[in-house]
Parts: C-alpha cells; structure tokens; sequence
C-alpha cells in the first residue's frame, strides 16, 4: 500500500486518477477547493474504510498548500500527482484580438495554479516525500511542447512550459535525495476541459499516468511523458 496525494481530486482525470489507485489498495490523500461540494469524493470515502480523506487546497493560495502539509504530518508520501488545472482564460490569438488588465489577471491565476502551486506543494510535502523516497508527477499537456505547432492558447501553454522546465530543475535537484520528478501528457481526455469529443476517456488516461508513475525511476526522472508510456518530445 503506497501513499498518494492528488490534486484536482474531485472531477475529470485526477477523480479517475483517485478511482484507480482505491482500487490498487492504496492509501489516497484526495485535494481539492471544496471538499463539501465533491460529491463524487464524498460516496468514495463513505465506502472507503479509511482508505481515502479529503483535503480543501486552492492551488493557487499558498496558505491552503502549506496547511495540507501539516495536515500530512509526518506521513510518507510515495507519489505527489500535480493534476489541478484550468485553461487560464482567452485563448484567443493576438492576429484577431487585444488582451486587457482582467486578460492578464486570469494569466497570473494560471500561473499560480499550475507553475507555483505544484512547487509549492512539492516544497510542502518535501519531509513527506523524502521520507517516502517518493516520486512527483506534474499533469503537463503537449501543449507545452515546442513540436506543437499552434499559437493562441498563451497562458495555458506558458504555464505548462514553465512547469515542465521546473519539474525539471527539481529532477536535478532532488535526485541525490532519492526523488523522482516527471511531467505527462494525459492525452486528449473527455473531461469538462477536454469536452466529450476529446479521444481518451478519464479512465484510460488514469490507467496510463499510474503506469507512468510505476515505471518512473531515479534514471528516467525529469523526463516528459505521454499516458502511454512514450517519451515526449519538448
Ligand atoms: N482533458 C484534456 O484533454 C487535457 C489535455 C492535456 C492536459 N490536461 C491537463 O490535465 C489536468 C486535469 O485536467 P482535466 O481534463 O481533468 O480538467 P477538468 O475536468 O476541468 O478538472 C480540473 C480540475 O482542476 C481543479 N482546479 C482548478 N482550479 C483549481 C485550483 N485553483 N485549486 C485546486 N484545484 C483546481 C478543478 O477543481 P474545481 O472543480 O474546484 O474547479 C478540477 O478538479 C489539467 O492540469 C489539464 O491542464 C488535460
């Protein structure tokens, strides 16, 4: 039985992520802005046996991340799974459009969402972590890759980026100390974000990232993924 942290537990591919790893037998710390409000979660824990509890965390309020730290007290944390995100507003091109103040109020949230929340986290379960030898994985998108060929989408794909470039530096970093860090393209997932037309369900795309997260070691850290399995480009 392993212990997991998971952001953005409570719809879309971090639920499924939730799902999969119950039905592993491990232990799942599930975070997410309204615990009160998570009514999939909720069923879960009630036929859990203590195998799930829910955490309120808002990626982008720090206080909201260290708290969840010392809720995990000294727990061992074998796998932090960064997987709150959110599209950051327009995702128009700048051919067809301006971008005002509210524009790049929305940009900034993004980044604090998914560039300094996930390290903020990772700095907050750090003694977790290490006690675990654990291992990070950031939900990345192809997005962030310098082979996608497509503009518009500006704060969503620099936040991404920006991620990946940090999850790479805390590879480095922490690879002396026994953690492994990797970033994964979940694939195209009918979520609310990926719309139901998207090619992959949220199942598929849990199933994937766990097995990328099985398979991570110290060698491979700081590497991009794909769900299933391939390096990705970047
Ligand atoms: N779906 C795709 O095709 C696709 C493709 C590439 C990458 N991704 C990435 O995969 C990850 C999961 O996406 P998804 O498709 O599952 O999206 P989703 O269904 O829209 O779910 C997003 C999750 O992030 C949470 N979240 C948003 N803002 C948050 C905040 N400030 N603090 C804490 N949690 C917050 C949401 O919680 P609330 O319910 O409280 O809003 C929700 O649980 C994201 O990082 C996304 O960028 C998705």
């Amino acid at each position: 039985m392993a212990n997991i942290v998971i952001t953005g537990a409570n719809r879309g591919i971090g639920l499924a992520l939730v799902k999969s790893y119950l039905v592993s037998g491990d232990r799942v710390y599930a975070l997410c802005r309204n615990p009160g409000q998570a009514e999939q979660l909720a069923r879960l824990v009630d036929n859990s046996a203590g195998q799930l509890t829910l955490h309120p965390v808002d990626m982008a309020d720090g206080a909201s991340i260290d708290a969840v730290g010392q809720a995990l007290g000294d727990t061992p944390v074998d796998v932090l799974l960064n997987v709150a995100g959110i599209i950051g507003g327009r995702t128009d091109s700048l051919a067809n459009t301006s971008f005002s103040e509210d524009d790049f109020n929305d940009w900034r949230n993004a980044f604090e969402v998914m560039t300094i929340g996930p390290f903020r986290l990772t700095q907050a379960l750090l003694p977790n972590l290490l006690a675990a030898q654990g291992k990070v994985m950031t939900v990345s998108t192809q997005i962030a890759a310098s082979t996608w060929n497509h503009g518009g989408m500006y704060a969503y794909g620099a936040t991404k980026a920006a991620v990946n470039r940090l999850m790479l530096s805390l590879a480095i970093d922490l690879k002396s100390q026994g953690i492994s860090v990797a970033m994964v393209h979940p694939g195209y997932v009918q979520t609310d974000m990926g719309g139901p037309n998207a090619e992959i369900t949220p199942q598929e795309s849990a199933a994937g990232i766990k097995a990328v997260v099985d398979e991570l070691t110290l060698e491979t850290s700081g590497s991009f993924f794909k769900w299933n399995g391939e390096l990705h480009p970047w």
